[in-house]
């Protein structure tokens, strides 16, 4: 697959830009077993990086312009680094968000010519958009000789999102893609940004996910008011305790106490949130001990909290992960994401996937019309360099 996409887009390259790529890169979507809305919260996630990815082929030019194509979308935009407008398809705001940051930091980025595409899902929630922060800041960073660690490019493609594209997420989807290791889920406390990485090879359960298909227009303004209203219970609980940042610093058993002064909506999402941040250190012990059926338990744990009390699934979602509440192969099933569409992730044993993915997508047809999208996901390394010719003629 890298190969291919690999030889397509320097292919593609050329054709447009009538000269040779500098630089070849991967990055990928991630996924994330548990820990759903904690990242801007303080609390812990467990995500990997997957094999989907987009891959970018990439050279420096002189004269200050960006000349960008999109392989997926067959677009191209172009405009000047110094003139960053959100006035272009709405996949390049993600790539002029990366440059605003850079230049707010004073660092030397110049134009360049850029050509992008890949495998990873559109809208089905497993951050494409991360993927393309990810990798354009790491080509500029080597690009232009930057000397930006991988963290703070980590950083830089979060803050990108939020100040740029206005979408005000956690960091879970750019730490995955750029720091994800083959095999190995990342334990991330958000709060420290401290990480390990946990293992991941099960031998007799898989990863699918199940990809409704839709991606309700709720998404973005959603997202924006769960933050405030977990904002809105970490103001309340600080009356009380001065020190809480946010609502990782406090216990399930603490925030109990102080029930009868949240409004009830605000009560139920900060339920959820320190219920799910003490579930993931749960889960991750369960994990060590290879306790995967128990491990599983909590995935659905997690679903039932994003459906009732955190309200960020939909009727698409919930139905996926009904229809795997009585199959005896899928040891844990739940949504993934932000939310409101996009795919559910379900553990599967090796030997039931096929049974598994027939059965889910006839109920699903049958109930919504739509034709369910299933990816196998394999564990795979974070933003990677695959071809570098950074002596190649600079062209303009
Ligand atoms: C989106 C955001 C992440 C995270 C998840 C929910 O993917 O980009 O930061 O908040 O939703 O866990």
């Amino acid at each position: 697959m890298v190969q291919v996409y690999t030889e397509e887009l320097k292919q593609l390259f050329t054709e447009l830009f009538h000269r040779q790529a500098q630089l070849v890169l991967r990055a990928p979507g991630r996924i994330n077993l548990i820990g759903e809305h904690t990242d801007y919260n303080g609390g812990f996630v467990l995500p990997a990086a997957m094999d989907k990815a987009i891959y970018f082929a990439v050279a420096k030019r002189d004269d200050g312009q960006c000349h960008l194509y999109s392989e997926n979308m067959s677009e191209s935009h172009t405009f000047l680094v110094d003139q960053l407008k959100k006035d272009g398809p709405s996949w390049s705001n993600y790539i002029k968000g990366v440059l605003a940051e850079l230049q707010r930091l004073g660092l030397p980025v110049g134009g360049f010519d850029m050509v992008f595409g890949g495998d990873i899902p559109l809208g089905a929630g497993v951050s494409s958009s991360a993927a393309l922060e990810c990798g354009v800041s790491y080509a500029m960073n080597v690009l232009y000789s930057l000397g930006l660690d991988k963290l703070h490019l980590v950083k830089l493609a979060q803050a990108a999102e939020n100040n740029f594209v206005g979408v005000n997420c956690g960091i879970m989807d750019q730490f995955a893609s750029m720091m994800g290791k083959k095999n190995s889920v990342i334990q991330l406390d958000c709060r420290s940004l401290d990480y390990k990485y946990f293992p991941f090879e099960m031998s007799e359960y898989v990863v699918v996910l199940c990809d409704t298909g839709v991606k309700h227009n709720l998404g973005t303004s959603e997202y924006n008011t769960r933050r405030n209203e977990c904002e809105a219970g970490v103001a309340i609980l600080k009356k009380h305790y001065p020190k809480v940042e946010t609502l990782r610093d406090v216990s399930v058993a603490t925030f109990l106490i102080h029930e009868k002064e949240f409004p009830e909506v605000v009560f139920k999402r900060c339920k959820y949130v320190v219920e799910e941040i003490a579930r993931v250190e749960e889960a991750c012990a369960l994990l060590l001990k290879n306790d995967l059926e128990a491990f599983g338990a909590k995935m659905y744990e997690t679903h039932d909290g994003l459906q009732h009390l955190y309200e960020v699934s939909c009727d698409e979602l919930d139905f996926l992960v009904d229809e795997t509440r009585n199959n005896a192969h899928v040891i844990g099933s739940r949504m993934m994401g932000g939310g409101f569409g996009g795919c559910t992730i379900n553990l599967v044993h090796k030997d039931f996937v096929d049974s598994f993915i027939k059965s889910a997508a006839l109920a699903y047809q049958q109930k919504f019309g739509i034709p369910l999208k299933t990816y196998q996901s394999v564990i795979s390394d974070g933003v990677s360099i695959l071809e570098k010719h950074l002596d190649a003629p600079m062209g303009w």
